[in-house]
C-alpha cells in the first residue's frame, strides 16, 4: 500500500468513527484545513514538473475527493441523528386529554332564538329588529291600543319621565312595535320575525321584569287564517321536533288582530311530566297556551299607511323563554337571568354539540 492510500484509509476510518459533529470538525481541520495533511499534499503539486504532476497528481486528487465526500456524508448522518434524537425527546403524547380550560356555553334563550330564526328562515322569513326604548305610539297607539284602552294598564309599563317634546318614551312591553316599524319602513309583501327583549313591571316564578318575545308578521295579498294555522303548525312541529303536534285555536282578543286566536298545543302526561305532543283531549292529556295571534287588524294596516283592502296578513307573538322552558324542561323563569354558573353549565349548550333541528321544516 502506498503512503497516500494508507493515509486515505486512515482518514476515512477516523471519519467513520467520529461520533460527534465537534469530533468530525477536528478531523476536517486536520485534513483539509490550512495546515491539514491533505492540503499539505495538494501544495506539493505546485512546484512539480508536468510529468511528475501527471504521475503523482491523480492519487492526491483522489485523496482530496474521497476525504471531502466522507466528511460531507458523515456530517449529514450526524446532523440527522441529532435531529432524530431531538424529535424523540420532544414527542407529544397525543393520547393525553387536552387541557381546554374554562369553557362558555350558549344560554338557552340564545339557543332557542337561533332555532327559531333557522325554522322561520326555512319558511322565507327574515329577522327584523327595533329599539327597546320605544315611544307609546309604536308600542300602543299604532297597534290600536289608544290611550284610554285597558290593555295599556295590563302591560305594567316602565315609563321614562315625560320628555320636553311631549313624546312618551317607555321600555317596549312587547315585540309588536317591530310590526309597525317594518310596515312603515318597507314595502309589502312582508315576512318577518322579530325576536328580542321586552320589559314589564312584574316578577314571580313565571314573570321577570325583562323577558324575551318573538313576533311574526306576514303582509301580502289574499292571506287567510288558513295560512296562519299552517305556518304555526309547521313552526311548532319543527321547534318541538315532533310530528304529532296538535294545535287548538281558541277565539281571543288582541287590539291589533281581528279576528284573534290563542293557540294551544296538546301535551301528554308521561311519568307526571307534561310532554308536548298528542291530542290534548285524549285521556291523560291537556292543552298549553303557547301563542297569541290573529289576522292583522285593518286599523293597524291603515296606521302604517297601507291600504287594508289591498294588503292583509297575520301576526303572532310568543315568549321565547317560555318556549325554551317547554322544550328543555325548565321550571323557573327567574333562573334564566340569575347568571348562576351552575345553572348555565347544566342547561347551557356547547358550541359544538348544540342540538340541531333534526327534521327541519316540513320533514
Ligand atoms: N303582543 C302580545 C303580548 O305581548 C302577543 C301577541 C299576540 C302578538 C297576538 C301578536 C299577536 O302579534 O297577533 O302579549
Amino acid at each position: 500500500m502506498t503512503e497516500i492510500s494508507a493515509l486515505k484509509a486512515g482518514l476515512i476510518a477516523d471519519i467513520a468513527a467520529a461520533d460527534t459533529l465537534e469530533a468530525l470538525e477536528t478531523l476536517r481541520v486536520g485534513a483539509m484545513g490550512k495546515n491539514g495533511v491533505v492540503t499539505g499534499l495538494l501544495k506539493t503539486l505546485g512546484p512539480m514538473s508536468p510529468e511528475e504532476r501527471l504521475e503523482k497528481g491523480p492519487p492526491i486528487q483522489d485523496l482530496r475527493e474521497s476525504v471531502t465526500a466522507a466528511l460531507a456524508e458523515k456530517k449529514a448522518a450526524l446532523e440527522q441523528a441529532a435531529l432524530d434524537a431531538k424529535l424523540a425527546a420532544e414527542t407529544i403524547d397525543m393520547t393525553l386529554p387536552a387541557d381546554i380550560g374554562p369553557q362558555g356555553s350558549v344560554h338557552p334563550v340564545s339557543q332557542v332564538m337561533d332555532e327559531l330564526a333557522e325554522i322561520f328562515a326555512d319558511l322565507g322569513f327574515s329577522v327584523a329588529t327595533g329599539p327597546e326604548i320605544e315611544d307609546d305610539w309604536h308600542n300602543f297607539t299604532a297597534l290600536n291600543i289608544p290611550e284610554t284602552h285597558p290593555a295599556r294598564a295590563m302591560h305594567d309599563t316602565f315609563y321614562f319621565p315625560d320628555a320636553e317634546d311631549g313624546k312618551k318614551m317607555l321600555l317596549r312591553t312587547h315585540t309588536s312595535p317591530v310590526q309597525i316599524r317594518t310596515m312603515m319602513n318597507g314595502e309589502p309583501p312582508i315576512r318577518i320575525i322579530a325576536p328580542g327583549r321586552v320589559y314589564r313591571s312584574d316578577s314571580d316564578a313565571t314573570h321577570t321584569p325583562m323577558f324575551h318575545q318573538i313576533e311574526g308578521l306576514v303582509i301580502d295579498k289574499g292571506i287567510t287564517l288558513g295560512h296562519l294555522k299552517w305556518t304555526l303548525e309547521t313552526f311548532l312541529k319543527a321547534f318541538f321536533e315532533r310530528d304529532d303536534i296538535v294545535l287548538r285555536l281558541r277565539p281571543s282578543y288582541f287590539p291589533f288582530t281581528e279576528p284573534s286566536v290563542e293557540v294551544d298545543v296538546g301535551y301528554t302526561l308521561i311519568n307526571g311530566q307534561r310532554v308536548i305532543g298528542g291530542d290534548g283531549d285524549a285521556p291523560g292529556g291537556g292543552w298549553l297556551e303557547v301563542l297569541g295571534s290573529g289576522m292583522v287588524n285593518r286599523r293597524v294596516i291603515e296606521a302604517c299607511g297601507l291600504d287594508p283592502d289591498e294588503w292583509q296578513g297575520f301576526a303572532f307573538g310568543t315568549g321565547v323563554d317560555r318556549l325554551a322552558m317547554l322544550k328543555y324542561g325548565m321550571n323557573d323563569l327567574r333562573a334564566f337571568f340569575d347568571g348562576d354558573l351552575r345553572w348555565l353549565k347544566h342547561y347551557g349548550f356547547m358550541g359544538l354539540d348544540v342540538p340541531t333541528l333534526s327534521g327541519g321544516v316540513g320533514a
